[in-house]
């Protein structure tokens, strides 16, 4: 297959570029090299510096493409609403203007990048009122280090459910907002063209290459940076977050199932999937599980710190991908987190 693979230069999109290059495909690469993401803009020679939003950009790239594998995003948390432009572009536009370049090119399949974020919160059950979406956590609880997500009719924490394909989308920031749009942008054009689009959750993704200490690394990278610094790991909370840690070379992996899947696929059709490792950790397990692939390992500290607005537990069930793309993860968190300790970054 020809493949169109934007964001190929990033963490995950080279990781996509690697293995759909194994198995033979064609991969025409774009990547604008946004500063914020590349220290050293510098292209790879194969590399076509397009920005996803720019018409003009396109000509000629899409010709022949059988699938747009669309990587490109500003990545992060979206801090404050002054993010919210930053975030509208480069994710909501960008995907815009790729979907048109590519009805116009005669590309009708698409692997969308999309995220865990689009669930906002994991899925909870009461053990006497069963499911239900709880209130946000107040700052006065979190204030006296009372972390669980509670029951809203008996105050009883509740426990932690898998989240499924089915949840209800709800956003909380700038980026996860974007993310929503992208989804809803693909599966709007796959209707209105009779295209196919599949989007893939990834949830927590490490691994070798992910971006050094840049404000929005994952925590794993943080855990990682105050090792090689000498110091520990600081969990916040109480370090009993539940989270799914899934690595980039299976997320590499789901792309290339998705890409073949979605060049099946029946017109008109949007299908999302998690793309998780399946074995929830506890984010003081990630700290620990780091900690000892560490070469000075030093043990975590749960420090009680908190941000507001933080995912309590968001856990995910790789069924669906499983199911119907064959996926499954191959590297489990307990051998690729302490291996994410030395392995390299990219600067
Ligand atoms: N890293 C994670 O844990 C994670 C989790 C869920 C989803 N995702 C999604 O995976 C995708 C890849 O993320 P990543 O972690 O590899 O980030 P990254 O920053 O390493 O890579 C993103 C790449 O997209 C490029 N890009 C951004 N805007 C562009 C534009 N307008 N035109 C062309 N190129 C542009 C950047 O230059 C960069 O190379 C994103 O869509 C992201 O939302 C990542
Ligand atoms: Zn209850």
């Amino acid at each position: 297959m020809r493949v169109l693979l934007t964001g190929s230069a990033g963490f995950i999109g080279s990781a996509v570029d690697r293995a759909l290059d194994a198995v033979g495909h064609e991969v025409v690469r774009v990547d604008a090299l946004l500063p914020t993401a590349h220290r050293d803009p510098t292209p790879d020679e194969g590399t076509h510096v397009v920005d996803v939003r720019d018409a003009d950009g396109w000509r000629g790239l899409m010709e022949g493409a059988d699938v747009v594998c669309h990587q490109a995003a500003v990545v992060g948390a979206g801090v404050t609403t002054a993010d919210l432009p930053l975030y509208a572009a480069h994710n909501d536009l960008g995907t815009a203007a790729l979907l048109a370049a590519a009805t116009e090119a005669g590309v009708d399949r698409v692997v969308l990048a999309s995220s865990m974020v689009v669930y906002g919160e994991g899925a909870y059950a009461c053990a006497e009122h069963g499911r239900l979406v709880p209130p946000a956590r107040t700052p006065e609880a979190l204030a006296i280090g009372d972390f669980d997500v509670r029951c809203p009719h008996c105050a009883r924490p509740v426990a932690s459910l898998l989240v499924d394909e089915d949840a209800a989308l709800a956003p909380r920031n700038a980026y996860a907002a974007s993310k929503v749009a992208q989804e809803h942008y693909s599966l709007a054009w796959a209707r209105q063209t009779g295209a196919a689009v599949v989007a893939l959750r990834y949830h927590n993704v490490y691994g070798a290459g992910m971006p050094r200490d840049t404000p929005y690394s994952g925590v794993a990278a943080m855990f990682r940076s105050s090792l090689e610094r000498g110091e520990p790991p600081r969990v916040f909370e109480d370090g009993q977050q539940r989270r799914d840690f899934v690595h980039v070379d299976d997320v590499a992996r789901a792309n290339l199932l998705a890409a073949t899947a979605v060049a099946a696929a029946a017109p008109g059709t949007f299908r999302a999937f998690n793309v998780a490792s399946g074995h929830p950790v506890t984010v003081a397990e990630v700290a620990a599980l780091v900690a000892r692939g560490a070469e000075h390992p030093l043990a975590p500290e749960v420090t009680g710190e908190y941000r507001l607005g933080d995912v309590r537990h968001v856990v995910a069930s790789p069924a669906r991908a499983t199911a119907e793309l064959g996926f499954r993860a191959e590297v489990a968190p307990t051998a690729g987190l302490p291996a994410f300790a030395t392995a390299p970054l990219r600067g």
